[in-house]
């Protein structure tokens, strides 16, 4: 196989331009998100009636032009440096095709969200195609990190995560697989559809984003010279959070048996990543201050395990806004406040007063919107009407979109805060 260097005196390896894509798709995918918030307590404008298909393309494009991107653009830029190898030659098209069909999701599920459109004579499920055609780039994507880290002496901690996080991505790829069969066992749809969407979603999130968004931030850490802990858990982790995507599924189809197995699991995984994070907090000054952020989300989303656990309270909180909560204090509070922290933000007291201004843009705008969706959860004990939080929930999602706009436009001026910097001097040395 040939190999591909990335790593460049300049800062700017071939990869360079993928940091500023998923920047892209993050502030698009908000900035829609923001046109859903205001929708759903103004109603949604007439350029956008489709709620539920607008609903599919904010989520794909965060999913897979935002954060899937962006982890695989940042494992490829951390790779180098812990294997000593060179990455593969074929990373390049690979990330060229990952980012387009990314792009190319936010069009095609904006029509008809998984529906059908018409094409010419033809009737064609524009969303499910491209969101499959994505699917090829991931596994991709696995066989080359295969490659890029088969028999290694030994596998360092960031390598043990991502490993475990591919095997989730791949399980929870059954879940998108089941959904595509569904059309042709019409019988079992009722049934299975609902354990198949969670499957891809949850697992996707809880597993894939959460275990490679740690890899990355123990590799950053081990980057900036800081002596990693012996023991952090991975396989029991990956094992652990396999079964909790049950929780998702809505509570009339789950058997108690089912449900008590992911509330368990669930209330493990929370343990072992509370290790990870109580870890990463006493490593939080070598952190990116966003990152630093993101922990109080984190720490939110390990609670919410013993929530589970308090008899009635998941059949009941199912049928309320608290979901998108749950949903958002792990996706955007955690994952994108973490990862936007590991793209653009470099040491705080390296930070120009713009960047400090986007990040407390970001900040005060995750906070207020977190705030707001809780209040609507349990909107009959606050005393305050659902309009009012979600008025608030809409105004307090604009920042989050200016931040991300705000980010790019500094991103693609200052090209090191997108960075692709290894030390190829170093990486020359160990080859
Ligand atoms: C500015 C930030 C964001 C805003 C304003 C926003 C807004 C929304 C809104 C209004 C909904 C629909 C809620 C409903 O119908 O009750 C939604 C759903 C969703 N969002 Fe976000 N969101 C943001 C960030 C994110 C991020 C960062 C991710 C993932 C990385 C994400 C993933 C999702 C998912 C998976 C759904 C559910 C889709 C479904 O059930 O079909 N969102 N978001």
């Amino acid at each position: 196989m040939a190999w591909l260097d990335v790593n460049t005196e300049t800062e700017k390896g071939p990869l360079h331009p993928y940091g500023a894509v998923a920047m892209f798709a993050l502030a698009l995918a908000a900035s829609t998100g923001v046109l859903l918030r205001f929708g759903l307590y103004q109603g949604m404008p007439a350029w956008a009636q489709n709620y539920v298909a607008v609903r599919h393309a904010h989520s794909h494009l965060m999913y897979f032009g935002w954060v899937t991107l962006s982890l695989m653009a940042l494992i490829w830029r951390a790779l180098p440096a812990l294997t000593g190898r060179p990455l593969p030659r074929a990373v390049a098209p690979q990330m060229a095709a990952s980012a387009a069909l990314a792009l190319l999701s936010f069009p095609a599920f904006w029509v008809n969200g998984y529906g059908l459109t018409q094409i010419g004579r033809a009737e064609l499920p524009l969303g499910a195609m491209v969101a499959g055609l994505n699917g090829v780039g991931w596994f991709l994507f696995v066989w080359l990190y295969g490659r890029a880290t088969w028999q290694l002496p030994t596998r360092p901690l960031p390598i043990q995560l991502w490993d475990w996080a591919l095997v989730l991505l791949l399980l929870a790829s059954l879940g998108a697989a089941g959904l595509a069969a569904m059309p042709a066992w019409p019988s079992a749809a009722a049934t299975l559809q609902p354990y198949f969407l969670h499957l891809f979603l949850d697992l996707f999130a809880v597993g894939w984003f959460n275990l490679a968004l740690l890899g990355l931030l123990w590799a950053e850490l081990s980057r900036r010279g800081c002596a990693l802990p012996r023991w952090l858990p991975t396989q029991s982790l990956a094992i652990a959070v396999t079964p909790t995507f049950v929780l998702g599924v809505p509570p009339s189809l789950v058997p108690d048996g089912a449900f008590w197995t992911g509330a368990l699991a669930n209330l493990v995984a929370a343990f072992f990543l509370a290790w990870h994070g109580r870890w990463l907090w006493q490593y939080r000054r070598a952190l990116p201050w966003l990152a630093r952020f993101g922990l109080i989300f984190l720490a939110v989303h390990g609670l919410s395990a013993l929530a589970v656990l308090w008899p009635g309270f998941w059949a009941w909180s199912a049928g309320t806004q608290l979901r998108i909560f749950f949903l958002h204090n792990l996706l955007l509070g955690w994952v994108s406040s973490a990862l936007l922290g590991l793209w653009a933000d470099p040491q705080p007291e390296q930070a120009w007063w713009p960047e400090r201004g986007i990040y407390l843009l970001w900040a005060g705008g995750v906070s207020l919107m977190l705030v707001a969706l809780l209040g609507l959860g349990f909107v009959a004990w606050t005393g305050i009407t659902a309009g009012s939080w979600l008025r608030l929930a809409a105004w307090g999602s604009v920042p989050v979109a200016l931040a991300a706009w705000g980010t790019l436009g500094l991103g693609q001026i200052s090209a090191a805060k997108i960075p692709f910097q290894h030390d190829v001097r170093r990486l020359r040395q160990r080859l």
